[in-house]
């Protein structure tokens, strides 16, 4: 598989998620939609951050049967299209609810049975040296931000805008 290489691919390869679930409750366009909306929300200035949180798990859209490594491998799928910024964000999305359960003591409680589970093979929380390296990066707001709207964005119920909403922010972002 290679990276989407237009707008278009990029819909295109969103629009599968419908169907393919790592969430039990949400497939992957709905949980994609619903990250990307409480970004757009939350940080209205913010067009890189919310197309990130669109497109953060389009890993597991593109290799259903295996969400090993699943953020840097989005990363690597983005980056050629949304650019150095973008990646960085998707490729963080882990690190950074490793981070969260490190320092955030009430913050595990927060996350749903399956990203428990795998947190368990992500490695649990970071160690003291990789959190130090985490927190001096000057995009870490940015990132926890788009690990808390993630873990918000597992509702069955939200009705999202739709995957057409993002075109123009997409286009604004593309190389
Ligand atoms: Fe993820
Ligand atoms: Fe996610």
């Amino acid at each position: 598989m290679t990276a989407p290489a237009s707008v278009d691919d990029l819909l295109a390869l969103l629009a599968r998620g419908a169907g393919v679930h790592d969430e039990p409750d949400v497939d992957g366009l709905a949980h994609a939609l619903q990250c990307g909306a409480n970004l757009r929300a939350s940080y209205p200035a913010d067009t890189e951050l919310a197309v990130a949180g669109l497109v953060h798990d389009i890993a597991d859209i593109v290799f259903p049967n295996d969400h090993g490594d699943h953020a840097r491998r989005g990363a690597e799928l983005v980056e050629p299209l949304l650019g150095a910024r973008v990646a960085r964000l998707v490729g963080a999305h882990v690190d950074a609810k490793r981070y969260l359960v490190a320092t955030d003591p009430a913050y595990r409680a927060r996350l749903s049975p399956r990203s428990i589970e795998s947190l368990q093979l992500q490695g649990d929380a970071l160690d003291t040296s990789a959190i130090a390296s985490l927190a001096s990066d000057p995009d870490l707001p940015a990132i926890l931000a788009l690990r808390r709207a993630d873990e918000s964005a597992k509702d069955p119920t939200a009705r999202p805008l739709a995957l057409d909403s993002w075109r123009p922010m997409l286009d604004q972002v593309a190389r």
